[in-house]
């Protein structure tokens, strides 16, 4: 069982009570009541009609934070980039079952296809990652929603928690399709250190949202809640999961687990827009307060980046111990430093490393490839056909 508030909490203390433990993110009703009228959507069942037309929203008065327009109308919009991201997630929908992984089964069962070290890289590779979706999911679920006060930022947040859901499915679908140990691979979370190190770090910022109490609307509140949508897009979504991503899609460049590469495919091009959502949120949220950018919260962020970085590397070296696929742990740390200064750039921080080139331009091609190929399109045709409604 992992425990919240060993080393994890002296990277983030908690000013309130002790950090609750991992069963903390499952649904602990009833909320407490919210004291922002905005975040209540009970409100319309205790107010009288008007019929008065000065009170309807007027975009210009939306906040993505402690904001005090009604929750209830998504129009009209003011953060049309959020809407716009909504579209463009509907129409990349895609399951895991649509993948044929029989060349994956018959190469795992091969006792002469994968090597000892990949088959160790597969297996601690989805080993973090069948959990992770589900933290994604419930920070999302349990936390940000609530705080998020612009109706179309809830709705692409809605979108992506059920795209978390499809992650976690891509990933159990492997695990069984494989044949693999499920309570091996669903238990390194609590069982393998490099593992359970990054889910650690990231646990109190979830918990800091998810932490019935929690309410925003004071600096320090504003500034903790800043502080986890940053952890979770930047460090999680968009530095985590990159060694991952990187092993499972070099081993589908090399011909092999190509069933599982293009399941991660799929997830890298959804996760890179919750990435680009998560950093515009960051950044209008900073736009319209900016009293909580100040020089201490910038210098902590900083710090955690660091952190971040020192934990992917240290399980990219656990998942390669030796060279394998033409990869090894070194070159991690010249590509987390790069993703690192992009994210630290993108929030409008300094770089954090110096002069870092990336090793691995084809994952570039590979996140763009939507562009490219007709190959998403071809599925996206299909969606949209098949899954229209018939009326006979
Ligand atoms: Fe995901
Ligand atoms: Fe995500």
């Amino acid at each position: 069982m992992l425990s919240w508030d060993d080393e994890a909490a002296a990277v983030a203390p908690r000013t309130a009570q002790p950090a609750p433990r991992l069963q903390a993110v499952m649904p602990t009703p009833p909320f407490a009541p919210l004291a922002d009228a905005a975040l209540d959507p009970g409100i319309l069942a205790r107010t009288e009609p008007r019929a008065d037309a000065s009170n309807r929203v007027n975009a210009v008065d939306k906040r993505i934070i402690n904001g005090q327009t009604d929750v209830n109308q998504l129009v009209p919009f003011k953060y049309k980039w959020a809407w716009d991201k909504y579209l463009a997630g509907c129409a990349n929908h895609w399951m895991p079952q649509e993948i044929n992984m029989q060349r994956d089964i018959e190469l795992w069962k091969n006792p002469n296809g994968l090597t000892e070290d990949e088959r160790r890289l597969v297996k601690r590779n989805l080993g973090f990652f069948v959990t992770a979706d589900s933290l994604a999911a419930n920070n999302i679920v349990l936390g940000t929603y609530r705080f998020i006060t612009a109706p179309e930022c809830r709705q692409y947040l809605l979108r992506q928690a059920f795209e978390e859901a499809i992650h976690t499915h891509a990933y159990q679908y492997i695990v069984e399709s494989l044949g693999l140990d499920e309570g091996e691979i669903f238990n390194a979370y609590h069982e393998v250190k490099s593992i359970r190190d990054k889910d650690e770090f990231l646990i109190p910022f979830i918990d800091t949202l998810t932490n019935p109490s929690f309410q925003t609307g004071t600096v320090e509140a504003d500034q903790q809640l800043l502080k986890s949508l940053i952890v979770f897009a930047c460090m999680m979504e968009g530095l985590f999961f990159y060694v991952g991503f990187t092993q499972i899609l070099a081993l589908g460049r090399q011909n092999k687990m190509v069933g599982a590469a293009e399941q991660y495919q799929y997830i890298l091009r959804d996760e890179s827009m919750h990435c680009n959502f998560g950093i515009d949120l960051i950044n209008t949220i900073k736009l319209e307060n900016p009293h909580l950018w100040t020089p201490a919260f910038k210098e902590e962020i900083r710090s955690l980046f660091l952190k971040a970085v020192e934990l992917e590397y240290r399980y990219a070296e656990d998942t390669m111990p030796r060279g394998v696929l033409g990869l090894n742990a070194p070159m991690f740390k010249s590509y987390l430093r790069f993703i690192a200064n992009r994210r630290a750039t993108q929030i409008g921080l300094e770089a954090l490393f110096e002069h870092e080139d990336n090793p691995f331009p084809w994952m570039s091609e590979m996140i763009d490839l939507k562009k490219e190929r007709n190959f998403f399109e071809t599925r996206v045709i299909e969606y949209q056909t098949g899954g229209a409604l018939s009326w006979d």
